[in-house]
């Protein structure tokens, strides 16, 4: 199996929105017995909620399955549980990075999602609990999605 970890600070905007929309796009190529999808935030405020109404109301309209979905924090156990850590901004890879060190161990390596996004000089997805704007970050993820798979098939040679 392939594990894959979408993080946010909050867990309940973006990396869940990453989470169901990656998902769907596994789902539909085929990989779901193949990838497992899991998302996280590296702070404790959400633990055990729903995903924000935000991004409820754009995955349902875009007809995209949330279910099931509470947030929760991460914890060093996910860096041996997971193959690809997806970090949603600098600073949640910077406290990612700085939790890994505490496991000793490098891997794995933690990758922003916007690293998967061509059209844009954006390295943080703009967080929508401050923006209000699920609509930009919705298209970003959208296509961080789509490429970050087509990466995962082809690094892992599905
Ligand atoms: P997220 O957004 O990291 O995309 O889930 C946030 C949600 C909650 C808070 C910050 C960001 N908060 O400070 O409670």
């Amino acid at each position: 199996m392939i594990r894959v970890l979408f993080v946010c600070l909050g867990n309940i905007c973006r990396s869940p929105m990453a989470e169901a929309i990656f998902r769907r796009d596994v789902k539909e190529a085929g990989y779901a017995d193949r990838i497992i999808v899991d998302s996280a935030g590296t702070g404790d405020w959400h633990i055990g909620k729903p995903p924000h109404h935000g991004t409820q109301d754009i995955l349902t309209t875009n007809q995209i399955s949330f279910e099931g979905m509470y947030a929760r924090q991460v914890n060093r156990t996910d860096f041996s549980e997971f193959d690809y850590i997806i970090a949603m901004d600098t600073q949640n890879k910077r406290d990612l990075e700085q939790l890994r060190q505490q496991t000793g161990s490098e891997e794995p390596t933690i990758k922003l999602m916007l690293d998967f996004v061509s059209n844009t000089t954006l390295r943080d997805v703009p967080d929508p609990y401050y923006t209000g704007n699920f609509e930009e970050v919705y298209e970003m993820i959208t296509e961080g999605s789509r490429n970050l798979l087509a990466h995962i098939i082809e690094k892992e040679g599905l």
